[in-house]
């Protein structure tokens, strides 16, 4: 037996395949929204702007989100991002989930770790500077310093 292929046959199989896999079902839903906001305009500008595709059940799904096996990725990005932390469902947490979550979410946005690099990339709106620090400290509640 040969297993010799030609490099179109390769492409040919490689192009199947791929199509192949455009079949697998992806969980790319929204669900409902119950808290439409956290806090003020100016902060909810901050997280619209560069939290709620992953952290919101109001994501705008991407382009090459439709395409597999790109859309796993951000199928799976937005499903744990989601499980973490969802402003679309803030209400279900008690108080003391809040804080845990605000402070959390100072510490990772200080250190540059969210929102992802690779999605600034896309999303180059989506970059935090310092000039939404203030407003981010506030509703964290970071004391002076932190
Ligand atoms: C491209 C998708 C994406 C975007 C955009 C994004 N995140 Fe995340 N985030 C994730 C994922 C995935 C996780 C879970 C994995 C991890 O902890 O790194 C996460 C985890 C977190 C956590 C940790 C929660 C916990 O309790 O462990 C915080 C806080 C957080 N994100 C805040 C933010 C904030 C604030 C923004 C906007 C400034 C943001 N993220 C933007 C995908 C994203």
């Amino acid at each position: 037996m040969k297993f010799a292929m030609t490099l179109k046959q390769l492409l040919l199989l490689m192009l199947l395949i791929l199509g192949g896999l455009q079949f697998v079902p992806v969980d790319r839903t929204n669900p409902p929204v119950e808290s439409t906001r956290v806090g003020p305009d100016g902060i909810m500008n901050v997280f619209r702007r560069a939290c709620f595709d992953c952290h919101s059940n109001e994501t705008v799904w991407p382009w090459y989100g439709q395409v597999a096996p790109f859309s796993w990725l951000v199928a799976r990005d937005v499903n744990r991002g989601r499980e973490k932390l969802n402003f679309s469902t803030w209400n279900r947490l008690d108080m003391r989930q809040q804080e845990k979550l605000q402070a959390e979410i100072w510490k990772r946005v200080k250190s540059g770790d969210m929102p992802p690099p690779f999605y600034n990339l896309g999303h180059p709106e989506a970059l935090i500077t310092t000039d939404d620090h203030p407003v981010l400290r506030k509703w964290c509640r970071v004391e002076a310093g932190g």
